[in-house]
């Protein structure tokens, strides 16, 4: 064999190896950090999926949770690029049951839309003022309407909770700890909501009691904003949280105060209450002790306990600041198949009754509704603004921008891009300083979407669209408001009058211009 020929067949070895170390070394792409080289056939793949997609698999709506162009607006939106779609809608609008269409309107008070491009900053807070009617001592005006949703230390690599917690800090937000208690990797300058599950971890006794002076020392020693008390979650209810042993490392278990070589599984219901009597004596307790507004998270099922809440709430004495209502078909890190598939209503239709029962007491301008449940594409965000819901909260799509691709494997420890693993060398591919950008402008696209639909339909801000202002279609037949659709009275989905003016007001301060040309000569006014 000739000099040339050995130098010519060593060539592609050479190539393979500058490749694998070029691709080792890059912080973009946390998968081709994990897996040099192989990794290529993923973005190959992706390529020419479409084409694929089209002639032999599925189309861009049909993969399950989130569909094909669902997850390419959210990594277009969250890398700044284009995320327009060309040629027109491929939803199936004809032969749909239950489309939602928004009607904008033809002429507005409401200044002209702004140019503002994707990832670019709106003023986008919320309509109400977490904790303000119930004159909590640290209550404010969450900066963002979309935020992130519980989601632990323990079901997410540290590497996911440093990139989300720089993520919020960057876009104005706020950080659910979710119920693995509040770790290192939550500590990167980003305003957190604690959240308390049933096995208090965070913030409970060497025997696992719930322990009210480490809740206080907790809170006072992070930029903690609230406190959400876990009831339930719309992918387990029933079930406490479940961590596998697979991806319990000795850093969790020290944080939790837990035990290594076994599943970590939360009770199912909490030990500090029984009933809704016993449960708003101790959110009061902790609202009185920390300052903050507490609030419940809870997915629907039965109604008898928001009914009963409804009741003692309307006494005024006490009272929840926030209500997180979680769709059935929200994400999690490991449940049983039944509970993810089938117990649990799915969010609009569990939100509609919960938001029911608490405007029959009266009770809707007097605390935050909060959703989730595949609320973080600018469509469902919005139907879920008219229909009553004050903030959004983002999980899994979260996960997508900071790199997830929807192989559902979290419940395994193999997460291929490091965002829900313990794995050492999967959480190396995944770069918190780069993804926490790319979730920043997720949520800033997010915000200026929903500021942008606003606009079309003539008001300031989102939480001003009504239940009116969207109709669900039966195919090309016939289309009913939300209101009907939902039984909403006509003060419904509303808010109160106090607290419109005072967001219109601030919106008008903080409105975009721009949009149209000035007037000719001519014009007609
Ligand atoms: C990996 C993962 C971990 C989660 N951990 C928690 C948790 O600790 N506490 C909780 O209340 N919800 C938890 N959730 C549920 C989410 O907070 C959220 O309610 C649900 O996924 C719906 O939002 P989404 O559709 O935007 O994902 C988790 C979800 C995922 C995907
Ligand atoms: S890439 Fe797969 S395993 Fe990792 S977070 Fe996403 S869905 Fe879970």
């Amino acid at each position: 064999m000739s000099k040339w020929t050995r130098a010519l067949s060593a060539a592609p070895l050479l190539a393979t190896a500058g490749l694998a170390a070029w691709d080792m070394s890059q912080k973009k792409h946390a998968l081709l950090r994990n897996f040099p080289v192989i990794g290529h056939g993923r973005y190959l793949l992706e390529t020419i999926g479409p084409e694929l997609r089209q002639y032999i698999i599925s189309t861009n709506d049909q993969e399950r949770p989130f569909s094909r162009d669902q997850r390419s607006w959210i990594y277009a939106s969250c890398k700044g690029e284009n995320n327009y779609f060309g040629f027109g809608t491929d939803d199936d609008v004809e032969d749909n049951i239950g489309y939602p269409v928004i009607k904008h309107r033809t002429f507005t008070d409401s200044p002209p839309p702004s140019g503002t491009h994707s990832a670019e900053d709106v003023v986008l807070p919320s309509a109400k003022v977490l904790g303000g009617p119930r004159g909590r001592r640290l209550a404010f005006r969450p900066q963002s309407l979309i935020n992130v949703s519980a989601m632990s230390f323990g079901s997410l690599s540290g590497a996911a909770i440093e990139a989300i917690n720089k993520g919020v800090l960057l876009a104005g937000a706020l950080h659910n700890t979710g119920e693995g208690a509040l770790s290192p990797h939550h500590r990167q300058g980003g305003d957190l909501i604690f959240q308390i599950g049933t096995g208090y971890f965070g913030c409970r006794d060497r025997e696992g009691r719930f322990d009210l002076e480490r809740l206080k020392d907790v809170v006072a020693g992070a930029p903690v904003r609230a406190i959400e008390v876990k009831l339930s979650q719309g992918a387990k209810p029933g079930l406490g949280g479940v961590l596998p042993a697979a991806k319990l490392t000795q850093e969790i278990a020290d944080i939790r105060g837990v035990e290594m070589g076994h599943d970590i599984v939360s009770p199912s219901r909490h030990g500090e209450f029984k009933d809704v009597d016993s449960m708003l004596d101790w959110v009061e307790k902790i609202a009185d002790a920390t300052g903050l507004p507490v609030g419940v998270k809870s997915a629907v099922g039965d109604l008898v306990f928001w009914e009963q809440l409804t009741q003692q709430m309307a006494k005024g004495d006490r009272g929840v600041d926030f209500v997180t209502v979680d769709g059935g078909e929200g994400g999690t890190g490991a449940a049983p198949l039944v509970f993810s598939d089938a117990v649990a209503l799915p969010f609009f239709v569990g939100f509609t009754r919960v938001y029911s029962v608490f405007a029959e007491a009266g009770l809707t301008d007097s605390v935050t509704f909060i959703g989730s449940g595949k609320l973080g594409l600018p469509k469902a965000a919005t139907v879920a603004l008219a229909l009553g819901v004050d903030m959004v909260n983002v999980a899994r799509e979260a996960m997508l921008s900071i790199g997830c691709i929807q192989s559902q494997k979290c419940h395994t420890d193999k997460c291929p891009t490091g965002v829900a693993t313990q794995n050492p060398w999967l959480v190396r591919g995944l770069d918190p300083a780069s993804k926490s950008v790319r979730l920043a402008a997720y949520l800033r696209t997010v915000r200026r979407d929903l500021l942008k639909i606003s606009e079309a339909v003539g008001v300031l801000h989102p939480g001003l669209i009504d239940p009116d202002d969207i109709e669900l279609l039966e195919g090309t037949r016939h289309g009913v408001p939300l209101r009907g659709v939902y039984g909403y009275a006509p003060t419904w989905g509303v808010l109160g009058k106090d607290i419109a003016a005072d967001i219109t007001e601030l919106m008008t301060r903080e409105a975009p211009t721009g949009g149209s040309a000035a007037p000719s000569r001519s014009a007609a006014h």
